[in-house]
């Protein structure tokens, strides 16, 4: 055997398997689709790292299946709210996930579900599809602008930044809910206002969620809140599913207490509320939040490092936020 062993759970390009290939044995699922759990069980036993995804399950079964020897998880993710790390901590495993390469991509998507929502471009593809008749009217498919409307903004991170960079060039103005108030660089660079969630609510035109899923974030988006919010406002949530009840989401959208929502995550994924499959009022994305192949890539190289970093002795590149 040659060197440690560097276990990865799914495809990963190129660049970062020939990295762990160079850094010491490299075992690999090369399947395209989530690894069943009594298969990853298996792939995991002897490894001194394990590259996981977003849905790899990383707990006290995992843990003990891996075997002593492990020493680091890498999850090719900036979120982690798949590891239970008080679980990694007492066996001594450290915990990094892809922080900042992934913004500027999962941006894009975010303002795409926002000019898709607010244009109504996937139900104008299902129309123009349809083969039913159609013609320019004015007063047909009418969406709502973005000029000099209300960004808001819950979690104003790396990616809700960059977010906001993007609403600016579209003339919105922006808002921000999070536990702690940006730096003032990025509040000035920004023109960003902070505001109790209360108020967020009352006065976003489009509300947009970045924040991780935590026990505190979970629900976080329930019945009550839709109701606070304008019926003409805009729902995105390209974070992480059940930051939103998506059934109360789907009533909302149903009785028009909101006008519109784009969703990239869900709440049981990847099973999607049955009741929205039925609105044309919500935009439906497949988590594609990071996904093009510059930022994959980007990813998959950041935890092939950070797991060869680990394992070298130099400590983690991006370990977790509370390691
Ligand atoms: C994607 O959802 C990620 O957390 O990286």
């Amino acid at each position: 055997m040659q060197g440690p062993i560097f276990t990865v759970t799914n495809m990963v390009p190129d660049s970062a398997a020939e990295l762990l290939r160079q850094a010491g044995e490299l075992r690999l699922d090369p399947r395209e689709e989530a690894i069943p759990r009594q298969d990853l069980l298996e792939l995991v036993a002897g490894a001194d790292a394990v590259l996981t995804l977003l849905h790899d399950r990383v707990d006290e079964e995992l843990l003990e299946a891996a075997g002593a020897q492990l020493r680091c998880v890498a999850n090719v993710a900036v979120g982690y709210d798949n590891i239970d790390l008080e679980a990694a901590a007492r066996h001594g495993v450290t915990v990094t996930n892809t922080p900042g390469v992934l913004d500027d991509a999962t941006a894009d998507l975010t303002l795409g579900l926002i000019l898709a929502a607010t244009r109504r471009l996937a139900e104008g593809d299902r129309l123009v599809r349809s083969g039913r008749e159609w013609s320019w009217g004015m007063g047909f498919m009418l969406g709502r602008g973005l000029q000099g409307k209300r960004l808001g903004i819950i979690g104003l991170g790396g990616i809700g930044r960059k977010v906001a960079e993007r609403a600016r060039a579209f003339g919105m103005e922006i808002t921000y809910h999070s536990r702690h108030p940006a730096p003032p660089e990025v509040v000035e660079a920004l023109r960003a206002e902070r505001l109790p969630l209360e108020q967020l609510l009352a006065t976003s035109d489009v509300l947009s969620l970045h924040t991780p899923l935590t026990e505190q974030t979970r629900h976080l988006i329930g019945a009550a809140e839709l109701e606070a919010m304008k019926p003409t406002a805009v729902l995105i949530n390209a974070a992480r599913g059940p930051v939103v009840d998506e059934r109360a989401l789907a009533a909302a959208l149903a009785e028009g207490q909101i006008a519109a929502a784009g969703l990239d995550v869900y709440e049981r994924e990847p099973r999607v509320e049955p009741a929205l499959l039925d609105l044309d009022n919500v935009v439906l994305v497949p988590h594609l939040g990071s996904a093009t192949v510059e930022t994959r890539t980007a990813m998959a190289v950041l935890a092939a490092r950070n797991a060869i970093s680990v394992l070298s002795g130099q400590g983690p590149l991006t370990p977790v936020a509370s390691q």
